[in-house]
Order: C-alpha cells, then sequence, then structure tokens
C-alpha cells in the first residue's frame, strides 16, 4: 500500500495504520492523502491479510480537517472541476463511501484537535480511543458548509437531537470527557499512550477470526447501512451547493487571510 508523505500506510501483522504526518499544517486533508486513504481502505479490504485498520494522529494533533486552501480552490472551481472531474468521485466522496462500507474493524486514536471530519470519520470507526488532550468539533457551519459522513444522521442518534444541535449548529469543541460520556470514545488515556492503547486493541482485534469479526460488525450496522449510504448522498448535493455560496468563500477567504469572516450578507 502506497504512503505519501503526509499520510503514512503501513500494514504490518494483519493490521494497517494511517498515520496523519503534515504537522505544520495540523494534519488538514489535501486531497492526495484522501486518495491515500481511499485506496489503502479498498486494498484493506479486499487483503485477507488484512484484518483491522487503525487511523491516528501523533500526541498534539489529529486532524485539522479538509485542507482549506483545498475548499477554496474547489469553490472558485479549481482542481476536478477543471479536469472534468464529477464532484462526486473527489477523492474525499470516495473516502468516505469506503470508510462507511468498511468490513473490517476500525480503530481510532484521537489527540488533539479533531476537526470537521477528523470527528465525522470516528463515527465510522469501531473502537475510539482518546487523549485527555482531544478536543473534536465540527465547525460546518462557520465555514458556509453542512456536516457529511452521515453526521446529519449519526450524531443526532449518538448524543441525542439538542447535544448534537449544539455541536453542529454551534460548532464549538468539546473535549475528551464530553466524548466519552456520550459513547463518541471507548475510553480516555494520556496523550502519550493513546495510538498504543490502540494498536494493543488493534492487536486484540487481529488475532480473532475474521470472518466472525466481519459478520458481527455486518449485523450491528445492518439496518443503518442504507440510511448512512443515502445521507451522504443528501449531505454531498449540499454540501456542493452550499460551497459554492457566499459564506462559503468569505469563511475560506477568512480563514486564509487570518481574520474573522463577515457573514452580515450571507
Ligand atoms: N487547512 C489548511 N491549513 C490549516 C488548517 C486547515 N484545515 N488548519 C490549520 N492549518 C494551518 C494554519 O493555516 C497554519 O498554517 P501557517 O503556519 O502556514 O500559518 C498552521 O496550520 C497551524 O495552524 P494554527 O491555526 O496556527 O494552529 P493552532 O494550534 O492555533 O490551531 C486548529 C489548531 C486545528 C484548532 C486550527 O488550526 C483550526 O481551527 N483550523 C481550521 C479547522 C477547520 O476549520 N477545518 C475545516 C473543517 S470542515
Amino acid at each position: 500500500m502506497s504512503s505519501t508523505p503526509d499520510m503514512l500506510v503501513h500494514t504490518e501483522a494483519g493490521i494497517t495504520t494511517l498515520t496523519f504526518n503534515r504537522a505544520d499544517k495540523k494534519n488538514s486533508i489535501t486531497e492526495a492523502m484522501y486518495a491515500a486513504m481511499a485506496d489503502a481502505l479498498a486494498q484493506a479490504a479486499q487483503d485477507a491479510a488484512v484484518r483491522c485498520v487503525v487511523f491516528q494522529g501523533d500526541m498534539a494533533i489529529f486532524s485539522a480537517g479538509n485542507d482549506i486552501g483545498d475548499f477554496q480552490q474547489q469553490a472558485a472551481g479549481g482542481a476536478g472541476a477543471q479536469a472534468g472531474q464529477d464532484a462526486g468521485e473527489r477523492p474525499v466522496w470516495r473516502f468516505l463511501r469506503l470508510l462507511a462500507a468498511f468490513p473490517k474493524p476500525l480503530v481510532a486514536a484521537v489527540c488533539g484537535p479533531a476537526v470537521g471530519i477528523g470527528t465525522t470519520l470516528l463515527l465510522h470507526c469501531d473502537l475510539v480511543y482518546a487523549g485527555d488532550n482531544a478536543a473534536f468539533s465540527l465547525p460546518f457551519v462557520n465555514l458556509g458548509l453542512c456536516p457529511e459522513a452521515a453526521s446529519s444522521l449519526l450524531l443526532p442518534q449518538m448524543l441525542g437531537y439538542h447535544r448534537a444541535a449544539e455541536a453542529l449548529l454551534l460548532g464549538e469543541p468539546f473535549m475528551a470527557e464530553a466524548a466519552l460520556e456520550v459513547g463518541l470514545v471507548n475510553r480516555v488515556v494520556p496523550p502519550a499512550e493513546c495510538n498504543a492503547l490502540a494498536q494493543a486493541q488493534a492487536r486484540k482485534l487481529a488475532a480473532k477470526p475474521l470472518s466472525a469479526l466481519m459478520e458481527t460488525k455486518r449485523l450491528m450496522k445492518a439496518g443503518q447501512a442504507p440510511l448512512v449510504q443515502a445521507r451522504m448522498q443528501e449531505e454531498g448535493a449540499s454540501f456542493a451547493r452550499l460551497m459554492a455560496g457566499p459564506a462559503a468563500k468569505e469563511a475560506f477567504t477568512a480563514f486564509m487571510h487570518k481574520r474573522r469572516p463577515d457573514f452580515s450578507q450571507c
């Protein structure tokens, strides 16, 4: 499986580990990183020797979410649009479809900020371990956007409507202990122990019979799977529409210029 410098992919002893490695940009995720993750998931799903996939960052940062420079380029009709690529074929949507349908166990170790897709991808993981410095946030509205990864469906189910509304409408961060309370994470540990714990749990999973693991995961998700895929599609259409709107453009420009956005005209 191929790594990129910013997205390390390593397979050993039945475990594929995807490590965000773009610390200077807070592990924000570029198109190339989504493509690497999508390829790794597609291969891990097929490869009988892979039994489990782990997502991790480092002790200080999980991921700042989508690269906002990439967002800005897409909003301006760049990248995929120029190449005649359908928006739904962008690596991010391919990654999310593969993630939501991934048939083997997914484990995540989260320390520091987990922003946007850095949090929503966790809704599709089976086991999530957090450092006590983990900060989860979903600032889609603050960027003039809407939720993705079926988080508009899964978050209200997990948190209850009002807490989900607070997370999604206000976009304010919530910390590891709150995430533990609502069931978004399995355990909170010191950041220095987080990746090691996730790897230890992955090793336990990798030692179990794969067919039983996969069937159990499939059964737990069976009722939800069609709803998740349908919601992701609906969110994708809304996301693309909002991405081209004035609020998103203002938010991206403000971020790039390190100023507060002015939504008074949006
Ligand atoms: N896309 C592109 N670059 C990003 C980024 C993103 N999502 N998040 C951070 N960066 C860059 C910053 O522009 C900065 O670059 P510079 O050193 O060239 O100026 C660098 O990473 C460090 O970021 P900074 O904001 O100074 O770090 P921080 O520790 O003060 O804050 C975060 C960390 C994650 C809380 C903050 O960077 C943040 O909120 N990022 C935006 C998150 C976001 O809105 N993501 C989209 C979700 S849909």
